[in-house]
């Protein structure tokens, strides 16, 4: 993937930190925010996702979902995990039920979702993860006002949190 400006990008040193990233971001989310999440192999997405179940306090591990495109963990807010690496287009996210998902009252977290741009919901959060050396450069990318809140107070509580 090409790199794009990586300006004003959260900095995220290691994959504990960015399991912290995803809890900050987990503990915010409403039930329809849709987060989607973009970088190539190894960036970091899955390692987002698992801090941001944790962050939302929802049940079960969360694994990679390439294989079974879509893992669901229960909670007060569910969290639906969607993996779009294998769809061939925004059709195939439709045949997976993803209607559905957007209306189960629960945060959807799609990653590869550049693979099914056609499909995506106006208002959603996107994440930008690019490698820096070992460390990853994360940028936020919200599309409507509620995304442009969670990406301010998600941008807010990285950049003033204490470092150990
Ligand atoms: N910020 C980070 N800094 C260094 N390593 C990271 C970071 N985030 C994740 N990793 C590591 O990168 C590898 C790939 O992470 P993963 O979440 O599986 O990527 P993806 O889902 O994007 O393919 C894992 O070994 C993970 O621990
Ligand atoms: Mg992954």
């Amino acid at each position: 993937m090409t790199s794009i400006d990586a300006e004003g990008a959260l900095r995220v040193e290691s994959a504990e930190e960015m399991r912290e990233l995803g809890r900050a971001l987990g503990a915010r989310l409403q039930p329809g925010d849709v987060i989607c999440l973009r970088g190539e192999l190894g960036a970091g997405k899955t390692t987002l996702t698992q801090g941001i179940a944790a962050g939302q306090g929802v049940s079960g591990t969360v694994a990679s979902p390439t294989f079974t495109l879509v893992h669901e963990h229960p909670g007060e807010v569910p969290l639906f995990h969607l993996d779009a690496y294998r769809l061939e287009s925004s059709e195939e996210l439709w045949d997976l039920g993803f209607e559905e998902y957007l209306r189960a009252g629960g945060s959807i977290v799609v990653e590869w979702c550049d693979r099914v741009a056609d499909a995506l919901p106006d208002e959603r959060l996107t994440l930008l993860l690019q490698h820096a050396g070992d460390a990853r450069l994360v940028s936020l990318l919200p599309h409507g006002e509620r995304a442009r809140a969670l990406a301010a107070a998600l941008r807010q509580e990285w950049e003033g949190r204490r470092r150990p």
